[in-house]
């Protein structure tokens, strides 16, 4: 697991309920360590009963605190203010899982463990993620008291559907870590430099169809504008993710518009431009498409083995069309597009900035084998509209993506 540049220093308070998903607890802890945040755990009584303060002690490398009346147990803090220490520094709480009977005591304001009390002392955003059977989850007083912690501020992390340990099958069971950790990231991220933007971003490549069963498509795999979509939402952003890659996770907060043509993916970006503060085109667009959809399947001919031509036709160039959105409404207020090329990559890329009207366009040497397509890091130059350039080194996606987003900031002026 790669650090995360949001969580780099985070405090964060991970309160663990007696629910058989305190397992997933554990992994989370361990994630969330990894990518660079600091993890207080707290766990009740019934929680310890399905995993040992040991486990989370060993994937944090922090003390847990159990009791709110052992001084053993106080990770060095005043015991008698341990709660308030806790709850004080912290920048985020998640308390996961939630059991029914944790979201009734924080719905009523008790406060007869560790972990009830610091919910009521922290200052800090606090997260529940219920796990239950599905028949608890639905029952009127559990939903009553979400609603009441709602209101209050608390945010819910619905749970996934599916198996239970019991065998039924409902609503009820506690995200996959990759989920918590995306509504961790969403939550932390919200007084980012770009809060109150929009921000569209485009991934994937697209793909034009032949016939009912065949298409033609790139090597475009999206992490790239997945990437982007999840460092706009580290930001503050509030992003649309206009999709023809369809094997990735939607990063938690973002609005997926799945896509799969070119024609499609345009007519997707001129509608969500229309209000954006920002397009990314990070997809990489197919320039052709079949001229002619077969409506039946292409059937080879059995007497003769001579093959079929397929004529293709010009796909619209999405980013010029978005130049004449901007120039007759404003709107997106920034572009910023990609550039994969295999030779020449400056000048192509310089004269695609111009032919476009972009501000930031991000030069991408597909010819490297640890950059470009399909690959986790990315080796780029960012120009900009006043003839700079910046050259990053070999980075993951993740932080190319980042970097993109703080030009886009400047560019702003938000960062
Ligand atoms: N792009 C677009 N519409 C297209 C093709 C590309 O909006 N029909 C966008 C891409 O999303 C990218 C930028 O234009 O942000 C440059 O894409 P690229 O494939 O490098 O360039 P092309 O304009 O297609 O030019 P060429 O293929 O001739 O290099």
């Amino acid at each position: 697991m790669d650090k995360i540049t949001l969580l780099q220093t985070k405090r964060i308070i991970l309160g663990v309920t007696g629910s058989i998903a305190a397992y997933k607890a554990v992994d989370l802890a361990s994630k969330l360590t990894q990518t660079g945040a600091l993890v207080d755990v707290i766990m009740t009584e019934a929680a310890q009963r399905f995993v040992t303060a040991l486990a989370f002690q060993s994937v944090t490398g922090r003390p847990v605190y159990t009791n709110l009346w052992h001084a053993d147990h106080s990770g060095g803090l005043p015991t008698h203010i341990a709660h308030v220490g806790l709850g004080e520094g912290a920048d985020l709480m998640l308390i996961a899982p939630a059991t029914a009977q944790t979201l009734a005591k924080l719905a009523g304001g008790f406060a007869d463990n560790l972990l009830t009390v610091t919910a009521l002392a922290a200052r800090c955003p606090v997260a529940v993620a219920p796990a239950m059977d599905g028949g608890m989850y639905l029952h009127m007083a559990t939903q009553a008291n979400l609603q009441l912690l709602q209101e209050r501020g608390v945010t819910l992390i619905e749970p996934d559907e599916g198996r239970f340990a019991s065998g039924l099958v409902g609503r009820g069971r506690l995200p996959e870590t990759p989920a918590l950790l995306g509504h961790i990231r969403r939550m932390l991220g919200r007084s980012g430099p770009l809060a109150g933007c929009g921000v569209v971003v485009t991934a994937g490549g697209t793909s034009e169809a032949i016939d009912p069963v065949r298409f033609i498509t790139n090597r475009s795999s999206g992490k790239q504008g997945y990437a982007l979509a999840q460092a706009a939402l580290d930001a503050g952003a509030a992003v649309t993710l206009i999709s023809a890659a369809h094997n990735l996770p939607t990063p938690v907060g973002a609005a997926l518009i799945p896509v799969e043509s070119a024609r499609e993916m345009l007519d997707a970006v001129l509608d969500h431009s229309k209000n954006a503060d920002v397009l990314v085109m990070a997809a990489a667009v197919a320039d052709f498409r079949p001229e002619t959809v077969a409506e039946q399947k292409i059937k080879k001919n059995a007497d003769d083995d001579s093959g079929i031509s397929l004529q293709l036709a010009r796909n619209p160039d999405i980013l010029i069309a978005v130049k004449a959105l901007r120039q007759s409404t404003g709107y997106p207020r920034l572009a910023v597009g990609f550039a994969a090329e295999s030779e020449n990559l400056l000048a192509n890329a310089r004269s695609k900035l111009e032919r476009k009207g972009l501000d930031l366009l991000v030069a991408n040497d597909i010819s490297a084998q640890d950059a470009g397509f399909a690959v986790d890091t990315n080796r780029v130059t960012i120009l900009d509209a006043a003839g700079g350039q910046q050259e990053l080194p070999l980075a993951s996606k993740a932080q190319v993506s980042e970097a993109i987003i703080e030009r886009v900031s400047a560019l702003l002026g938000t960062a």
